[in-house]
């Protein structure tokens, strides 16, 4: 299975747990939302949200923005399929986001939490980017290096090597925030990376040997605490080239 498939295959089969793993993704979806609020003078007629899942950012702009169409675009159908059972008026787009080009331009574009799964987040930019409207505004929430470092200096004391997949530098103008998570334990950390589908890991990168994993996540005891640092990216729409003299 190629990366990007893997990728989302992990996220579709996680998508009756997603919910209840993930009170900092929503808190993330929710920070997102009231900063394009904040910015975005005008009510907007259309929104999109882009890597969806099942509808954080999307519940939070349909509570702002009840008179929009709102879409939500993810190449998981599962993850969709959740998403349209809470939400049914919100028209949903199963596509694969680093290649979508529809015919529609949306005055919001939101996406958080799913731009670092793509392999060229840069390119990504650039083509959600075209589909804004004139005046448009595109809103992205994105973590970044820097990210659960707790885990792994967890996984480095124990002598493991961390799989994650890699999150990508900061982005120029882009505002840093962080977000910290407490868990119950380490194991419950572990287990919201399966629960919520983010347990794919890095390419090239060897899966962490269960004994070894297993044995470190018994010996700690307490709370396991974790941080997402999150980039906030704004871009507007390009404005129109004057017409050639
Ligand atoms: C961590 S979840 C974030 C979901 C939601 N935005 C949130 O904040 O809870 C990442 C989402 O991106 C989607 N995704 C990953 N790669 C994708 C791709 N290439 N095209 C479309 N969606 C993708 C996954 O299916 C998943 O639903």
């Amino acid at each position: 299975m190629a990366g990007e498939q893997k990728i989302v295959a992990a996220f579709d089969a996680a998508a009756e747990s997603y919910d209840a793993w993930t009170e900092v993704q929503s808190a993330v979806a929710r920070a997102l939302v009231a900063r394009a609020a904040a910015d975005f003078a005008r009510a907007p007629k259309t929104v999109l949200d882009i890597g969806a899942g099942t509808g954080h950012v999307t519940g939070f702009a349909r509570a702002n923005w009840s008179q929009a169409h709102i879409a939500a675009l993810d190449a998981a159908p599962h993850m969709l399929a959740r998403l349209k059972a809470k939400f049914p008026d919100v028209e949903t787009i199963q596509a694969d986001a680093a290649a979508y080009s529809g015919a529609a331009r949306y005055d919001l574009i939101l996406s958080s939490m799913a731009l670092h799964w793509l392999a060229d987040p840069v390119a990504a930019l650039a083509r959600w980017r075209g589909l804004l409207a004139p005046g448009g505004e595109l809103h992205v929430a994105v973590p970044v290096q820097g990210s659960l470092q707790e885990w792994r200096s967890f996984l480095h004391k124990a002598g493991l090597e961390d799989s994650l997949w890699p999150f990508p530098a900061s982005f120029p103008g882009a505002e840093l925030a962080a977000f910290p998570a407490r868990f119950d334990s380490a194991l419950a950390f572990a287990r919201s990376l399966k629960k919520s589908g983010a347990h794919t890991g890095a390419p090239g990168g060897r899966p962490l040997p269960a004994p070894a994993l297993r044995k470190a996540l018994a010996a700690h005891s307490g709370p396991f605490d974790v941080t997402f640092q999150v980039a906030f990216i704004r871009l507007e729409a390009a404005s129109p080239r004057p017409p050639a003299r």
